[in-house]
């Protein structure tokens, strides 16, 4: 008698397990209720078909909810960012009364925890810039999408998780100390510093704020960075925005899985340089994310090439790492962004180049870069509300 054939491994068959697609549901909020649809208990069911095929069942308050659609374009686009996956789909159901009520309940509890509750609202984008290696352009590429971003009249955080090496204020031209300020709960907290953009609003938070200089930073070292990284989301008062970039620090660790615990919905957008070694330390960030259950935005390639003053292209630092970073995650290759030296001195000056020279080529591909994310790849949460009306009786229950 031969032996049975055992079920498909879903790990050597490279499609992912329901468990999987749970870790990456975590990511998707209630934009009302603040909440993760997993800790809500909305999701019903997943199923996840030999081929790679998911159907999600999500579980609505109610069935005709405004918000159906966000939720479900949320879902669609965390599980698809999966590897193996082939399509999403995605089934609602309504809530029982017992479970609305298990569900208010539930809400209510976290409304009434203070920790970790962030100040960053649930219906915020969160975008982390970053790479496993130092000196990419990680810190210039946040900057630029920031100020392209806030052109588009968007109000956008920006925060920088690179406690220690902080450059933001730098590159935005922001000098003042962050000033304090007395939330309605009577708590103090931490004014981001405000340069408005055309319409729209940049609010800039960094170490390089709150120390005088580099020396009292080095003092501050002792402090643990995933510490600093939660007061920044806890302390700060962010008020409402549309996106929140966080500039990552050079590599992997700490301040990756401190995001995935603090702001579940975080994307990750991962630079890279074109010479395959980058790509290969950039995979690493790549892959940290996924364990993490962050899903990977997209893939930015900077200093692409060279286009010296006679039109000639130059590949300094080699080709193809992008294009290759790209595949091997499965997310798109978002731009390309040449090597340029208005954007280091832009930077410096403190105007980045899509605002100080926007025709410049480097400042066109940023400025399609930040096109793409609010047209296609993460548009802003659209607020409609079915259970706002749920989440203000809430709040005033808690
Ligand atoms: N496309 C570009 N063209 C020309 N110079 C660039 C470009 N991108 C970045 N730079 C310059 O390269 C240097 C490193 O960039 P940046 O500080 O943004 O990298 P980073 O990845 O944030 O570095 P770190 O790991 O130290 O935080 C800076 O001087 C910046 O002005
Ligand atoms: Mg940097």
């Amino acid at each position: 008698m031969s032996a049975p054939i055992p079920p498909a491994d879903p790990i050597s068959s490279g499609i992912p397990t329901p468990d999987d697609v749970r870790g990456v549901l975590a990511g998707v909020l209630d934009p009302e209720l603040r909440a993760s649809i997993i800790d809500l208990g909305m999701v019903h069911d997943v199923r996840v078909e030999p081929n790679g095929d998911v159907v999600v069942k999500v579980a609505l308050t109610t069935a005709a909810c405004p918000l159906r659609g966000q939720i479900g374009t949320d879902v669609r686009s965390k599980v698809a960012g999966l590897p193996g996956v082939s399509e999403v789909r995605v089934e609602y159901d309504e809530m029982t009364q017992e479970e609305r009520s298990e569900l208010m309940q539930k809400a209510r509890l976290r409304a009434s925890q203070s920790a970790p509750a962030t100040e960053v609202p649930a219906t915020t984008r969160v975008i982390a810039v970053g790479s496993g290696k130092g000196g990419v352009g990680k810190s210039s590429i946040t900057a630029n999408l920031a100020a392209a971003l806030a052109a588009r009249g968007l109000t956008v955080g920006v925060l920088d998780a690179d406690i220690w090496g902080f450059s933001i204020p730098r590159m935005l031209g922001v000098r003042g100390r962050l000033a304090g300020s007395k939330a309605a709960d009577g708590k103090g907290k931490i004014a981001p510093n405000e340069v408005p953009v055309g319409d729209g609003l940049l609010r800039i938070v960094s170490m390089g704020l709150l120390v005088d200089d580099e020396d009292t930073a080095l003092m501050w070292r002792g402090l643990i960075l995933a510490k600093a990284l939660e007061q920044f989301l806890v302390d700060v008062s962010w008020g409402a925005l549309d996106y929140l970039l966080i500039d990552m620090p050079p590599g992997t660790g700490d301040i990756q899985m401190a995001l995935s615990r603090l702001l579940p919905q975080t994307e990750m957008l991962v630079v890279t340089t074109p010479a395959l070694g980058a790509q290969k330390v950039a995979a690493r960030v790549a892959d940290m994310a996924r364990r993490s259950y962050l899903k990977v935005l997209g893939v930015v390639e900077n200093m692409t090439e060279f286009v010296a003053p006679d039109g000639s292209h130059h590949a300094i630092f080699g080709a193809g790492g992008g294009k290759r970073l790209a595949a091997l995650t499965g997310a798109p290759l978002v731009g390309a962004v040449p090597i340029e030296p208005a954007v280091s001195q832009d930077g410096d000056a403190g105007t980045p180049i899509v605002l100080a020279h926007p025709d410049a080529p480097a400042a066109r591909e940023l400025n399609t870069i930040a096109e793409r994310i609010v047209t296609e790849l993460l548009p802003p949460v659209e607020m409609a509300g079915c259970t706002a009306r749920m989440f203000d009786l809430v709040q005033k229950l808690a």
